[in-house]
């Protein structure tokens, strides 16, 4: 968290006023998990934890940055000369985006930033798509550019894929780009389009961070992706996107049991993600309930990226909620958050529960946040 906001950090930084302070959300993931990269169906939501940019242009080519979250590290580089950093890695993610706009708009100016934010990192909460989304909306603000939210969050994803060496898929910088207040987005991930569904009114998104560190996220991200890939080329086709069930299950003799499991759990999360989608707008919480369940199962049996204290929080979690709320791991996996779709009048009862439970059974102490869906910074607002 920080201490100093954005604005104040500009101020007593770079001794005079921002022109403009800009936002973007972090995310959590309703449902539909590791299917972004399989060209499939996600249901996220933005949140109000966000990236804060208080931003002033300048006359030449030299973008200025200053970190409240690192210790107020300070980095600057030319817009002519832009390379990896191997001593601060969190300037990267704003040189990559950078590098990746300028492929479109070379012309662009400088800028001062000071930066400050409040998702919580290495949670499963998307703060690297909400630096860089809040990164591009603040130069295409600063520069007058016509750049919509689609196209924000595919360089956004460059950024990450090219520079970064993290091989994500659109999820996260599309939601924080155009997440919409109290709903959720259906987003089809091959044709980037998408449709939302309201959150019904009594519906509360309670997020509980394992506070687990996440291990070996990337080598595993990048594993799992790999299998996918090999067991849609096993059916020919271009992503697990264009595998039935029925075809799956005809093959499965002749798949590796590993590669089987993997392409059952895109293929059946694909599935519910749409059912969800259908069940939250007809405010069917019975359905939503049961969609998680068999969501966060499928995560921990076939694709494998729950630990065991995630599967407990959601056990007890689930236990409260009934089938009146819906609660599983939401994010890349191996450690980090859980998503329980609460009733406001069983709040309190569920942080009881994990406060009184959950760190003696596994030794980590739980954050809860009682949270809203928000606009994404390329929404209209
Ligand atoms: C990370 C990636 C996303 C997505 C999720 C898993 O958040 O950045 O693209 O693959 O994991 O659903």
């Amino acid at each position: 968290m920080s201490s100093y906001t954005a604005l104040e950090a500009f101020e007593s930084f770079y001794l005079s006023s921002p022109e403009h302070v800009i936002d973007a959300p972090g995310r959590v993931n309703l449902i539909g998990e590791h299917t972004d990269y399989n060209d499939g169906f996600v249901l996220p939501a933005a949140i109000n934890f966000a990236t804060n940019i208080a931003a002033k242009a300048r006359s030449d080519r030299i973008i200025n940055v200053l970190s409240v979250d690192y210790h107020y590290q300070h980095n600057s580089f030319s817009l002519d000369a832009i390379a990896f950093s191997e001593q601060q890695m969190w300037v990267n993610y704003i040189r990559g985006t950078v590098a990746e706009l300028l492929k479109i708009y070379p012309d662009i100016q400088g800028a001062d930033l000071a930066i400050s934010g409040n998702v919580p990192q290495g949670a499963g909460l998307s703060s690297s798509a909400s630096f860089e989304i809040a990164i591009l909306k603040t130069l295409v603000v600063l520069n007058q550019l016509p750049l919509d939210g689609v196209k924000a969050a595919l360089i956004a994803q460059r950024a990450e894929n090219n520079f970064v060496g993290c091989r994500c898929g659109i999820m996260d910088q599309l939601i924080a780009s155009l997440g919409k207040q109290d709903h959720a987005m259906l987003l089809d991930c091959r044709s980037l389009t998408f449709e939302y569904a309201t959150i019904p009114n009594d519906i509360v998104l309670l997020i509980i961070n394992s506070n687990q560190q996440r291990g070996l996220v990337e080598s595993e991200y990048n594993t799992r992706r790999i299998q996918c890939e090999l067991s849609a080329k096993h059916f020919a086709k271009p992503a697990l996107r264009d595998v039935s069930l029925a075809e799956l299950e005809c093959e499965a003799a002749n798949l590796e049991p590993l590669i089987y499991k993997r392409a059952k759990h895109i293929i059946t999360e694909n599935d519910r993600t749409i059912r969800a989608f259908n069940a939250l707008r007809s405010k069917d919480m019975r359905a939503m309930s049961q969609l998680m369940r068999e969501s966060h199962l499928s995560m921990q049996y076939d694709f494998q990226i729950t630990t065991p204290a995630i599967d407990y929080l959601v056990d007890i979690v689930a236990d409260v909620l009934g089938d009146s709320g819906g609660v599983r791991m939401t994010g890349g996996g191996f450690g980090g958050c859980v998503i329980a779709l609460t009733p406001a009048h069983l709040i309190d009862q569920v942080k009881s529960t994990v406060t009184q439970l959950y760190q003696a059974k596994t030794g980590f102490k739980a954050d809860i946040y009682v949270c809203d869906a928000m606009d994404g910074a390329f929404l209209n607002r």
